[in-house]
């Protein structure tokens, strides 16, 4: 594996192997044993957008194998292309660090970097896809129901790039996904055949107590995703009728409740729901980290 954009361009192989790597490192970590794998490495984090979770955890897992991540904002080199070429970044960066990883707003820009780069690239988030979102998401499944074979995932509300991650996740390491969305807002065409040409994994319908009857995990993302803001009267009006709520949990009352986070309670889940018993948002907050060690590990130590 060179770089990490896209879940779809993994094999179930090579992702399980991440997964059992994750665990392994986990284990390690929790009793003080991480070795410094990653000594003398770099990694440069760029970032388009604002994030919490990703860039702590990946700043966290390169402290703990003993390399240095390189923070640079919006506010350092902007837009990616605007100040200076996709390529022309990529080819610096490549120089200096001996990783980059990205959240962009288009992937294609993720796609150039890794063109260029010489060096792994890592999507950090883009509008196509939050492929490290999705496998942290996958181990505190694993974690928290047993296994993955067989797990029947429902997701409701908008089919962006954290559901279209979580399907070609499904497709490949042996769940079923349900999403229920409202018209206009469907997972694309392309992505539902591509991740059931993989498995048949993957069905898109339109009423959200259809698709979380049977549920192990019930997941949810927000209703505007970073750079959508200007959508957001629109949205608000679409989504409606699309909330997690205690209401719908009254056909899978034994569902796991997930959310990539950040969560706008009150739109896309309620309060009650984030905080009930059931909610393993902050496992999965926290296997960003576990999984991000895996991830670095793998990609950066055999530089
Ligand atoms: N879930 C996630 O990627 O969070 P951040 O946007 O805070 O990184
Ligand atoms: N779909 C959201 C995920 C944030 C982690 C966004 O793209 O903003």
């Amino acid at each position: 594996m060179r770089h990490f954009l896209c879940i779809q361009d993994c094999t179930s192989q090579q992702l399980n192997h991440l997964l059992e790597l994750s665990i392994q490192l986990k284990g390690l970590h929790r009793q003080g044993r991480l070795k410094r794998t990653l000594e003398g490495k770099i990694l440069a984090m760029v970032f388009e957008k604002a994030s919490l979770r990703t860039r702590m955890s990946f700043q966290v897992a390169m402290a703990d194998l003993g390399g240095l991540a390189i923070h640079l904002k919006p506010d350092d080199i902007g837009i990616l292309g605007q100040r200076e070429p996709v390529k022309d970044i990529a080819r610096v960066l490549g120089r200096y660090a001996h990783g980059i990883m990205a959240r962009t707003y288009s992937h294609q820009t993720l796609i150039e970097l890794a063109q260029y780069a010489g060096v792994p690239v890592i999507n950090a988030l883009s509008d196509w896809s939050h492929p490290c979102q999705a496998m942290a998401d996958m181990l505190t499944i694993k974690e928290h129901c047993g296994r993955l074979e067989g797990i029947k995932l429902a997701f409701i509300g908008d089919g962006n790039n954290v559901a279209r991650a979580l399907a070609f996740a499904s497709a490949k390491l042996g769940l079923s996904m349900a999403i229920a969305s409202p018209e206009g807002y469907e997972l694309d065409d392309q992505t539902i055949q591509a991740a059931n040409a993989e498995r048949p994994c993957l069905v898109q319908l339109r009423d959200p107590v259809e698709v979380v009857q049977g549920a192990d995990v019930i997941y949810t993302d927000t209703w505007i995703s970073m750079g959508q803001e200007a959508q957001t009267e629109q949205r608000l009006r679409a989504f409606q009728g699309y909330q997690v709520n205690a209401e719908l949990l009254r056909h899978a009352p034994n569902a796991k409740i997930m959310h990539c986070l950040p969560a706008h309670r009150g739109h896309e889940i309620t309060d009650e729901v984030a905080e009930s018993p059931n909610s393993v948002i902050f496992d999965q907050a926290e296997n960003r980290l576990h999984f991000q060690r895996a991830l670095l590990q793998e990609l950066l130590g055999k530089q």
